[in-house]
C-alpha cells in the first residue's frame, strides 16, 4: 500500500512512538495529575514532557501555556468558543476548515460578526486584505497556516505583527503545518496556536492542543468543559492557573506518551528537513501530475508557497471515482472531495466535486511518489 493521505493523519509513526505508547501503556499508565503514588507521578512525569516538547518545536517559553485538547478542532473550538462574544468582530480567509468555519457560523448565529477577506486563485491571503477588513470591533484574526486544500502556506509573521501593532489577537490553525513548516510563536506573534497530535507531529489520533499566550487574558477565555482537574477540589469553578484551566477530565496520557516521542523525532530530524524532503516530493508529484492530459493541479504558482499537499483534478473524471480507484486498482490510500473545506474549493473552482489529494509525509519515498503518478496516468489514460 502507499499511503498518500498524510494530510488527514500521518502514518506510519516513528518506531518511538509506537514504543513510547507501549511501555506508558504497560508501566505508567496510572491518572496524571490525580494521585501521589510513584505510578500517577510517572504517569504526569510523561504528560510534562509531551508539553516541554511540544513547547520547544513552537518556541514557546512557558511549557504551562500548552493545553491539551483530544484535536485541533477541540483546540479551535475552545478557542473561538472561549474567546468570542456577541457583538466581536472576526477576519479570517476562505480557506478556512470546517473547524474554524462551522464553530463561526455557529457563533455568527449568536451575534459575533465574520468577515472573510479573500484569497487568490491558489488560496493565498494577502496580510494587507487582513489589515484592511479590520473595524472598532475586531477582536480576533483567525488563519489558516497552510491550506488542506492546496496547500498553501499564509505568511502568518506579516498578520501576526499586524494583528500585534493593532492590539488585536491572533488564532493561528495549525493543523497542516505543525511538525513541518517552523513555527515560532514569539517570532510569528501568535497568540492562539492550534495544533494536532496525529499529523506532523507523528503522535498518535486524539491528541491535540492548544498554546495560549500571554496576551491572551484567561479570564477571559472560558473554558470549553468543566470538571475535575486533580486540585483545589474544594472549588465550584475552574482554576484559574494553566493549563489545567482548560484540562477538566483525564487526558489522553498513553497518546501524549505517544505525542511526546513523536515531537522528538520531528525536533531530531529538524523541521526545515521535514519541508524541504516533503516539498521535494510534492513538488515532484505536481510536475508529473500536471503533465497528464486533462489533469489539473491546485498548487501554488509561487515555490516559497508550496507544502505537501496535491490537489488535483482530472476531467471527466469525478474525484471519488478517481479516488476508488487509486485505492482498489493500485492500493493507493488519497483522499478526496471537499476535504472539509467548501470555501477553499469554491476559491480554487472545484465546488461541490473537490479533488483528489496527495499528500506525502517524511515517510514516503520518491518511488511511492513515481508509482501514484504512473498510476494516474493509467487511469486517465483508459
Ligand atoms: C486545516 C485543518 N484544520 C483543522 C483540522 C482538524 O484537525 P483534527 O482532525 O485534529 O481535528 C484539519 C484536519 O484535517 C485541517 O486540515
Amino acid at each position: 500500500m502507499i499511503y498518500l493521505d498524510n494530510g488527514a493523519t500521518t502514518w506510519p509513526k516513528p518506531e518511538s512512538v509506537y514504543r513510547a505508547m507501549d511501555d506508558f501503556a504497560r508501566h505508567r499508565a496510572a491518572n496524571p495529575g490525580r494521585g501521589a503514588h510513584a505510578m500517577a507521578l510517572a504517569a504526569a512525569a510523561a504528560v510534562d514532557d509531551a508539553r516541554l516538547q511540544v513547547a520547544r518545536l513552537f518556541h514557546i517559553a512557558e511549557t504551562q501555556r500548552v493545553v491539551f485538547r483530544a484535536s485541533a478542532t477541540d483546540a479551535l473550538n475552545l478557542a473561538l468558543f472561549g474567546l468570542l462574544r456577541p457583538g466581536d468582530h472576526v477576519v479570517t480567509s476562505p480557506m478556512e476548515h470546517n473547524a474554524v468555519s462551522r464553530p463561526l457560523r455557529a457563533l455568527q448565529d449568536s451575534g459575533v460578526r465574520v468577515t472573510r477577506v479573500p484569497a487568490d486563485p491558489f488560496g493565498w491571503v494577502d496580510p494587507q486584505a487582513l489589515a484592511d477588513a479590520l473595524t472598532p470591533a475586531t477582536r480576533l484574526i483567525v488563519l489558516n497556516h497552510v491550506s488542506n486544500v492546496t496547500g498553501t502556506l499564509q505568511d502568518i509573521r506579516a498578520a501576526g505583527r499586524m494583528a500585534r501593532e493593532r492590539g488585536l489577537l491572533f488564532l493561528v490553525d495549525a493543523a497542516q503545518s505543525a511538525g513541518v513548516v517552523p513555527i515560532d510563536v514569539e517570532a510569528d506573534a501568535i497568540d492562539l496556536l492550534a495544533f494536532p497530535g496525529h499529523k506532523g507531529l507523528l503522535g498518535p489520533m486524539g491528541t491535540g492542543g492548544l498554546y495560549i499566550g500571554p496576551r491572551v487574558d484567561t479570564d477571559a477565555l472560558r473554558p470549553l468543559s468543566f470538571g475535575g482537574t486533580g486540585g483545589n477540589s474544594e472549588e465550584d469553578v475552574p482554576p484559574r492557573t494553566l493549563p489545567a484551566r482548560y484540562e477538566a477530565g483525564t487526558l489522553n496520557a498513553v497518546g501524549l506518551a505517544g505525542l511526546a516521542a513523536g515531537v522528538r523525532f520531528v525536533l531530531e530530524q529538524g523541521v526545515e528537513r521535514i519541508l524541504a524532503h516533503e516539498r521535494s516530493l510534492a513538488d515532484r508529484l505536481a510536475e508529473g501530475l500536471a503533465a497528464l492530459p486533462g489533469v489539473r493541479v491546485y498548487t501554488h504558482p509561487d515555490p516559497a508557497r508550496r507544502t505537501a499537499v496535491v490537489s488535483f483534478t482530472a476531467e471527466g473524471w469525478e474525484p471519488g471515482d478517481l479516488g476508488a480507484i487509486l485505492d482498489q486498482s493500485f492500493g493507493i490510500a488519497c483522499r478526496t472531495g471537499l476535504h472539509c473545506a467548501p470555501d477553499a474549493a469554491r476559491t480554487i473552482g472545484v465546488f461541490p466535486l473537490g479533488t483528489v489529494r496527495f499528500c506525502p509525509g517524511w515517510f514516503t519515498t520518491e518511488a511511492e511518489v513515481d508509482a501514484a503518478i504512473e498510476a494516474a496516468r493509467r487511469i486517465v489514460a483508459a
